[in-house]
């Protein structure tokens, strides 16, 4: 069978990221964290001091959007993609609440997101992806033979968040921070008027409140296979 292309979208921290990676694993395909690539831009307008307190000199950002390089390596020992900015490894920063914070105001900018859907594109144009993000179904790739749309109840998603936030030596960060946090972004991230979180007419749901990790591969094998 040929090689497809598979959109997994939905709300912050459901566990997007872990289902698209194991399943790209199981199936030989390559993994595209789309998120990453927006947590990295914001690094850059952070590390570039174009923030004052919650304002953004969008305008600088957007006059050396053509400078900020973002580029995917495989780590060889855990075999799993890593986010390098300007040919740095910034894996560990992005993921830090900072970022997080202002990931999605940065989101909401159209020239950011026409650079970012341009290069993800390409990813994708030899098939064989699994791309996770808000918009891949919609947008980046409204052609997509596999549409998942993943969602959790909040208190699920907040709880699972900060667990990989202490798993990282994170021991500050409290839940009702995390909770806000990705509330937050739940809300901006569903109103913006580019390319807004929303499900595609054809993909399927899944709410993975319940569910295991190895019985949400098991469901997305199962898809895999009855598409292709
Ligand atoms: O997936 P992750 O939570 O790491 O994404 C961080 C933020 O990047 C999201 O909250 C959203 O604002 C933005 N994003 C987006 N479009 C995508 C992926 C992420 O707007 N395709």
């Amino acid at each position: 069978t040929h090689p497809i292309i598979i959109a997994i979208d939905g709300h912050s921290s459901c566990g997007k990221s872990t289902m698209a990676k194991d399943l790209a694993q199981a199936i030989g395909y390559v993994y595209v964290d789309t998120g990453a690539m927006y947590r990295a831009v914001t690094l850059y307008s952070i590390r570039r001091g174009l923030w004052q307190g919650e304002k953004l000199d969008t305008e600088t950002l957007r006059r050396e959007m053509e400078q900020v390089r973002i580029t995917f390596r495989l780590n060889p020992e855990t075999k799993l993609p890593e986010t390098y900015l300007n040919g740095e490894n910034v894996e560990r920063e992005i993921r830090g609440m900072e970022v997080s914070a202002k990931v999605s105001p940065i989101a909401t900018l159209d020239f950011v997101r026409e650079a970012m859907v341009r290069e993800q594109q390409a990813m994708g144009e030899a098939r064989g992806i699994v791309m996770d993000g808000r918009d891949i179904g919609t947008t980046v790739f409204p052609q997509a033979e596999m549409k998942v749309f993943v969602t959790a109840r909040p208190e699920v998603r907040a709880q699972r968040r900060l667990d990989e936030l202490r798993s990282k030596g994170d021991t500050t960060t409290t839940f009702e921070a995390v909770l806000t946090n990705l509330q937050e972004r739940d809300r901006i991230d569903s109103t913006r008027a580019v390319s807004p979180l929303r499900q595609a007419e054809d993909a399927i749901v899944l709410d993975n409140s319940e569910i295991t990790i190895p019985e949400q591969k098991a469901w997305l094998l199962k898809r895999f296979e009855e598409i292709t």
